[in-house]
């Protein structure tokens, strides 16, 4: 029987990639975000393509009680998760004071609370198996202090973090946690998150469909931290021998404004 996947954030960019490449693995998925529409269209053309079934969730995780919902309609109601793509999640570009406090708190519910309850209320039946694949999505922004991003690069700090704890707790198991750092990636991110952005910049971007193919080789491969491409893994690399304040100043320079 093929294993089924949920994918959060399905609706568009890494996560809308990501289903279909789990559907050419040959898994089920349930796909989760807000926008319906654009789910079952992605359904219709996933099953047009493939045999295997997909399951339509439209779900504002950053409300309360929605991770239960998401646990409810699929491991409560007997459908065995296998894989867990943790990839919902946005930005607010601005000074902190400037961003209403609503628009943080609900990032953070979603970039962070969402994410972390989703992981334990799977990883329970993922650990009594022995068996499973959790991709947590968090971003470069984990790797340094970013001004104009403040809460949003604080938040992918925990999801790293987090990630790589858990994946050492789970060492002597067959369940694998990976987190994914994505650098700049071309999807409806940067207009989300109120970002104007040059045309020379978005040469840097990368295809969602290469980014989500990196996380989930990465995932299945046994890693337990990626970021997306050589050029961004060797600035991350570097980071860690300049000091903190430089850091901070040279993020700021690109995401501040
Ligand atoms: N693109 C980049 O440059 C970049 C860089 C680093 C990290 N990332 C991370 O990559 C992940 C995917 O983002 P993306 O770049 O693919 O951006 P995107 O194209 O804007 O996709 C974000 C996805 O999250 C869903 N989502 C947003 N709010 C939600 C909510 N309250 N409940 C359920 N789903 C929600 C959106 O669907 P609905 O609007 O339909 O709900 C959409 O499917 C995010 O975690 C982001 O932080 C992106």
């Amino acid at each position: 029987m093929p294993s089924t996947a949920i994918v959060t954030g399905a609706s568009s960019g890494i996560g809308e990639c990501a289903a279909r490449q789990l559907a050419e693995r040959g898994m089920n998925l349930v796909i989760v975000a807000r926008r319906k529409e654009r789910l079952e269209k992605l359904k219709e053309e996933i099953e047009a393509k493939s045999k295997v079934k997909v399951e339509v969730l439209a779900l504002d995780l950053s409300a309360e009680g929605a991770a239960e919902r998401l646990y409810e309609a699929t491991e409560g109601a007997g459908t065995e998760i296998e894989v867990l793509i943790n990839n919902a999640g946005f930005g607010t570009q601005g000074q902190f004071a400037d961003i209403p406090w609503s628009k943080s708190s609900e990032q953070m519910r979603l970039n962070i609370f969402s994410l972390t309850e989703l992981t334990h209320r799977f990883l329970v039946k993922m650990k009594t198996r022995d068996r499973g694949y959790i991709l947590n999505v968090a971003s470069i922004g984990a790797y340094m202090p970013v001004a104009g991003y403040a809460t949003y690069a604080a938040g992918k700090a925990f999801v790293r973090n987090f990630s790589e704890a858990l994946a050492h707790e789970l060492r002597r198991t067959s369940v694998r946690v990976c987190c994914l750092c994505p650098g700049p990636t071309e999807t409806e991110f940067i207009d989300v998150a109120g970002q104007k952005i040059s045309a020379v910049e978005k040469l840097a971007f990368m295809s969602a469909d290469r980014c989500a193919r990196i996380g989930l080789r990465a995932l299945f491969g046994g890693r337990r931290l990626i970021v997306s491409g050589f050029l961004n893994t060797l600035m991350m690399f570097w980071l860690r021998f300049f000091p903190r304040r430089v850091i901070t100043w040279g993020a700021a320079l690109f995401m501040e404004k």
